[in-house]
């Protein structure tokens, strides 16, 4: 199997979007998990920022009803600890060849963060081609994928940072983008309020513009042209 056709990638391809949480309470995992899926969407990627994200990790992946990542990953030690808590992909905000080695020995599915053509070519020269864009929105945005995808057009990008209802549509008109990922379809202030029905209706919400996103540029969900 080659990095980019794990389950993961698969399901990014075709639901297009993933939510990217910074989780406070241990607590909270499970009924969002559930808004999420409520929402319809089934990846959840958990940032190693607060204390409680390898027991949310963990809970989510027992329950075993979404595609659970680990993001923020810095350290190879890291990655061991949110894959022993049941992470089945990893995330990065930039290209560490510690992390993404210890990874592809461990058959794990990752998701280096990059922001220029040298970091896309370290990622390359790592056998990764589905990279994370980080932070998409004041790397340029749109524009800095269509320049990006000239000289690496069997690259992938999952643009993450900055990017919101109001722009969904535009990164995933390109198709150089997988997926786009953030956090605001799962807004840490509606979390903190148990907010499960809002963050549903925002992830339904999201996923819908997605859907309409890539249908109008002609596509198909998994990226494919059409004719
Ligand atoms: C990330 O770690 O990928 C970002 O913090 C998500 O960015 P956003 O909060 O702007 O969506």
């Amino acid at each position: 199997m080659s990095p980019s056709e794990s389950p993961v990638h698969a399901i990014l391809g075709a639901e297009l979007l993933l939510p990217v949480v910074v989780l406070d309470a241990v607590a909270a995992a499970l009924p969002l998990g559930a808004a999420i899926r409520a929402g319809g969407l089934s990846s959840i990627e958990i940032t190693l920022r607060t204390p409680s994200a390898l027991a949310a990790i963990r809970a989510l992946a027992d329950e075993g009803d979404l595609v659970v990542g680990a993001g923020t990953v810095l350290t190879t030690a890291q990655a061991e600890e949110a894959v022993g808590a049941g992470a089945s992909f990893i995330v990065s905000p930039g290209v560490s060849a510690k992390v993404v080695t210890w990874c592809r020995d461990a058959g794990i599915p990752v998701f280096p963060g990059v922001a220029t053509p040298t970091d896309i070519q370290a990622a390359l020269e790592l056998g990764i081609d589905v990279v994370k864009f980080f932070p998409a929105d004041v790397n340029g945005g749109v524009p800095a994928i269509k320049a990006f995808a000239a000289p690496f057009s069997d690259v992938k990008f999952v643009p993450t940072g900055g990017v919101s209802i109001q722009n969904l549509t535009s990164y995933l008109e390109h198709p150089a983008v997988l997926a786009v990922g953030g956090s605001w379809m799962v807004a840490r202030p509606a979390i903190a309020s148990q907010d499960w029905a809002g963050i549903a209706a925002a992830v339904a919400a999201a996923a819908t513009v997605a859907v309409t996103a890539r249908a109008t540029a002609g596509r198909t969900p998994s990226g494919v042209a059409h004719g």
